[in-house]
C-alpha cells in the first residue's frame, strides 16, 4: 500500500429537494454569485429556476453566463472569467453535467488569479487561489461534483485534457435525483459507463490496496444492478439516485486511497476522440475499454482475470472482455468506432493525434505500436 492523504473537504447535500439549503450556504459565502450553466437542459429540469429562487432568496447579486458547450472549451472559461471579474463576483454558482462544472472550476481559478486558463491547465501557471464553487449537479457521471478535477479541450493546440488541484473542490454540491430525470437515453449510459470506467482507472492503477480495490468492485455491481434497469425505466426516481450516488464516489477518491495513482490510459485515448469528433465523454470509453484490455492481455491478464472473476464469476481474460462488452451494449454504449459515426477512413487522423499527444496511462505506459495495435481493436 502507497502512502496517502484522506482528504475531501466538499460537503455534499444529497436527495430530494436539498437545493432548498442552497441559498443558505450561498448566503455564508458571499454576496455576488456568477451562475452557469450551458445549452438550456437546466431550464426545462427545474434545477435553474430552483437555484435562481435560493439566491434571490438570499439577496444575492446574479451574473449569469450560459452556453458552455459538452467537451467544454477553454475560450468560454476565459470568456466567463472575464465576466466574472467585471461584476466582482465572489463565488461561481455551477447547474448542470461535468462539462458546466470542470469549466465553473476553472473560472473560479481564473476570476481570483486573473490568470490564462490553459496554463493553469497545462501547470504553466501554478495560482495561488480560487473563490469558492457551489454546484447544483443534472447529470450523473462524472464525479466531478466531489474531486478536485476539471476536463477542458484547447481547439489551438489540439489537446482536451485534465488538471487537479485541491483549489477546485466545490465547497457544497448539491445532488437532487429528481434533476436527472430528464437525462435523454444515451446520455443516462453514458453516465453509467463513466463511472464504470472511472472504477477500471483505479483498478488498473498503481500499487496494491485491497479495500480500495473493493470499493472498485462494490462501485461496478452497483452499476451493473441498477444501470440497465435504469436504462428500461429512465423515469425511475430510486434507480436514478442510486446510479448518481455511485458516480460520485467513482471519482471522489475513494477508490484511489493505497495507490501511487489510477491509469487513466483509456481516458486519455478517448479524449482524443472527442477532441476530434465531439464524441461524448462515455461513448470514447466504451468503445476503448475492451479493445484496450485485449491490448493488454499480456501485460494486465492477471488484474482482468481476478476482475472477471469478481464481477462476473468468469476465469479467462477473454471472458472478462467479453463479458465488458456484453453488459456495456445493454447500456445502448457504442463497442465500435463506426457505432459512434466515426468511419473507418479515420483511423490514421485518429492515430496521428494518439500519437502527437503521447496518450498512454501512468501505470501502463503505449508505445506509438501499441496505439496503432489499439486501433484495430476499435474499428
Ligand atoms: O448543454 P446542456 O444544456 O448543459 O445539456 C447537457 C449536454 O448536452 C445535457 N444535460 C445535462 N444535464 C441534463 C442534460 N439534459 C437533460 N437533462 C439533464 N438533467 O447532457 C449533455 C452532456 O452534458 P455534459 O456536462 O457534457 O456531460 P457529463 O456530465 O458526462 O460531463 C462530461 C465532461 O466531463 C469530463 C468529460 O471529459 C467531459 O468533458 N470529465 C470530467 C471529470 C472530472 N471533472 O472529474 C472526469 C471524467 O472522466 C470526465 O473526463
Ligand atoms: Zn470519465
Amino acid at each position: 500500500m502507497y502512502n496517502f492523504l484522506a482528504f475531501n473537504p466538499v460537503k455534499l447535500h444529497f436527495g430530494k429537494n436539498v437545493v432548498n439549503d442552497l441559498g443558505s450556504s450561498a448566503a455564508r459565502i458571499g454576496k455576488k454569485a456568477l451562475l452557469v450553466y450551458g445549452s438550456g437542459s437546466v431550464l426545462r429540469n427545474g434545477s435553474y429556476i430552483d437555484t435562481l429562487e435560493q439566491l434571490k432568496k438570499h439577496d444575492i447579486d446574479i451574473t449569469e453566463f450560459n452556453g458552455i458547450k459538452p467537451n467544454p472549451r477553454v475560450e468560454d472559461v476565459m470568456e466567463a472569467a472575464i465576466v466574472g471579474r467585471e461584476a466582482d463576483v465572489n463565488m461561481v454558482v455551477a447547474v448542470g453535467g461535468g462539462s458546466v462544472i470542470d469549466s465553473a472550476k476553472i473560472i473560479a481559478i481564473c476570476i481570483a488569479d486573473d490568470c490564462d486558463a490553459w496554463k493553469v491547465m497545462t501547470g504553466k501557471h501554478e495560482p495561488l487561489a480560487a473563490i469558492p464553487l457551489i454546484t447544483v449537479l443534472t447529470l450523473a457521471a462524472t464525479g466531478t461534483e466531489m474531486n478536485a478535477v476539471a476536463v477542458l479541450q484547447n481547439g489551438a493546440t489540439m489537446e482536451k485534457i485534465g488538471y487537479k488541484n485541491d483549489l477546485i473542490y466545490p465547497v457544497h454540491s448539491f445532488l437532487d435525483p429528481s434533476y436527472t430525470l430528464s437525462v435523454p437515453a444515451e446520455y443516462t449510459a453514458y453516465g453509467v459507463i463513466d463511472l464504470v470506467a472511472h472504477s477500471l482507472e483505479a483498478w488498473f492503477g498503481k500499487g496494491e490496496a485491497t479495500l480500495s480495490d473493493r470499493f472498485v468492485v462494490s462501485i461496478i455491481k452497483e452499476a451493473m444492478e441498477f444501470g440497465p434497469a435504469l436504462m428500461k425505466d429512465t423515469g425511475n426516481y430510486e434507480l436514478r439516485a442510486n446510479i448518481m450516488w455511485a458516480a460520485t464516489n467513482a471519482l471522489n477518491n475513494l477508490t484511489m486511497y493505497g495507490r501511487e495513482s489510477g491509469d487513466w490510459g483509456v481516458h486519455a485515448l478517448g479524449h482524443v476522440l472527442s477532441f476530434l469528433y465531439d464524441t461524448p465523454h462515455g461513448a470514447t470509453l466504451s468503445i476503448i475499454y475492451p479493445a484496450w484490455m485485449r491490448l493488454l492481455k499480456e501485460r494486465a491478464g492477471d488484474r482482468i482475470i481476478q476482475l472477471g472473476k469478481e464481477l462476473f464469476d468468469v476465469e479467462t481474460v477473454d471472458e472478462t472482455i467479453e463479458s465488458f462488452e456484453t453488459y456495456f451494449k445493454s447500456l445502448g454504449g457504442p463497442l465500435r468506432c463506426h457505432e459512434a459515426g466515426i468511419d473507418q477512413s479515420e483511423k490514421e487522423e485518429v492515430l496521428k493525434l494518439m500519437n502527437r499527444n503521447r496518450a498512454e496511462g501512468i501505470n501502463y505506459k503505449l508505445s506509438d505500436g501499441d496505439r496503432e495495435a489499439l486501433l484495430d481493436h476499435m474499428f
